[in-house]
């Protein structure tokens, strides 16, 4: 996919044009009060950004995952924590349509689709990151209902999400004990312990989530009991295209920063961006950027073509994120002493980029996926 076609750049611009009018103006402030405005969130999702990948028939735009690419970059242009929430809120959608019921996507879909409802996915634990099948969250089945009883960790957008889907053990250790929940926000036993204080991604909340004997109905159950692991997985393949392309924008945001700068900036009587040693940093930025671009658009065609995409959404995940950490120092680093303060956003945009190379699986777990696709291959 070498070309946006008029539909696709149409929808950039409204995506672009949404999240400055939208965002722009407190991006600074919220980063520094570690603040997240749901309500922005909702304007997003009236602007039709919050249901790209679903369904019209469901209350999305019906587009496919190369458009809900192209859209999470402008929003994370702008604001990663916005980007991030638009593709954390888009996993439950993501998950009911593949493994949902009927009456669970019209329970939750429309709302969330619209901005509504805000979405939330919460797979990890203490003692439970990248080993996730060890979680030991525990389903007990009661009745009609389940009984869940654990803690969940580093859950984005714990406390201020309308529904969570929730991986607990209904059977024995490993993956096939797992099964997948949605978990509404005024269930019975659910609250949120400890708000994590962040280098990055500070609009974004990222909060403990404590279930004690928490009451959900056998109704809420996503698929059979052990399927849980499989939705969790599948979706973080999906998720992980959204992740890249979070990273993209901001390190295209990072680098036209530098680059601006760096055109107006004189040194000895010259244009910095004519000193080689910075005209050549910002040429290999551009490089990075436009691999990893490439990369992620390419999960998502296959994705949206129905065809295998785990270990290029790995990829994809892994290059996007390396390069946003990379671009982002460079950029700092070309704005010399301007680029380290607050004035600027690339010092912002550099701590964002750290935590892309942890969430949605750390990028030593991405080189595990394709280490494990390649081996298979080989066999
Ligand atoms: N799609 C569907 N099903 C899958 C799958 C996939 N991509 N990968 C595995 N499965 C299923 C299969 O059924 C498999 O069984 P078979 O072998 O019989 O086919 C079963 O799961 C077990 O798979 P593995 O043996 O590969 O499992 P593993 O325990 O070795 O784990 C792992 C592999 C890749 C390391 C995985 O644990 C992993 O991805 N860890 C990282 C977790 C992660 O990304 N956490 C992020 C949480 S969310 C977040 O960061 C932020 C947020 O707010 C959203």
């Amino acid at each position: 996919m070498f070309s946006l076609s008029p539909d696709q750049q149409a929808l950039v611009q409204a995506a672009r044009a949404t999240a400055h009018a939208e965002l722009a103006s407190t991006v600074k402030e919220d980063d520094e009060r570690e603040h997240f405005r749901k309500d922005l969130f909702g304007r997003l999702g009236a602007a039709g950004l919050c249901g790209i990948q679903t369904a019209e028939e469901w209350g999305g735009l019906g587009l496919g995952y190369v458009e809900y690419a192209l859209v999470i970059e402008e929003i994370a242009k702008v604001a990663p924590s916005y980007a991030v929430a638009v593709a954390v809120s888009g996993l439950p959608q993501v998950i009911l349509a593949q493994f949902g019921n009927d009456a669970q996507r019209a329970t939750w879909m429309p709302g969330l689709a619209a901005g509504e409802l805000l979405g939330a996915f919460a797979l990890s634990e203490p003692g439970s990151g990248s080993d996730a099948s060890s979680l030991r969250t525990t389903a007990v089945l009661d009745g009609d209902n389940y009984r869940l009883n654990g803690t969940k960790f580093w859950i984005t957008h714990g406390g201020v999400a309308d529904v969570y889907v929730v991986m607990a053990r209904t059977g024995g250790p490993g993956p096939k004990g797992i099964s997948a929940f949605l978990v509404s926000s005024d269930t019975p036993g659910l609250s949120f312990g400890k708000k994590e204080e962040k280098m990055g991604l500070r609009a974004s909340p990222t909060v403990e989530m404590v279930l004690e004997d928490a009451i959900v109905p056998v109704s809420n159950r996503i698929g059979p009991e052990g399927n849980g692991f499989s939705v969790a997985m599948s979706a973080l393949d999906s998720g992980r295209i959204t992740i890249a392309a979070t990273a993209l924008g901001l390190a295209q945001a990072a680098m036209d920063c530098a680059g601006r700068y760096a055109v107006t900036r004189k040194q000895f009587d010259t244009a910095i961006i004519d000193f080689q040693g910075v005209g050549f940093m910002l040429a290999d930025m551009a490089v990075r950027i436009e691999q990893a671009r490439l990369l992620t658009h390419k999960a998502a065609w296959l994705k949206d073509n129905k065809l295998a995409f785990s270990p290029i959404a790995a990829m994809a995940k892994l290059a996007a994120t390396d390069c946003a950490m990379s671009v982002t120092t460079d950029a700092v680093q070309v704005m010399g002493g301007y680029g380290y303060t607050r004035e600027y956003p690339v010092e912002r945009l550099m701590r964002d980029a750290k935590v892309m190379q942890i969430v949605e699986g750390t990028n030593q777990v991405q080189r595990v996926v394709i280490a494990r696709h390649l081996k298979r291959g080989w066999e």
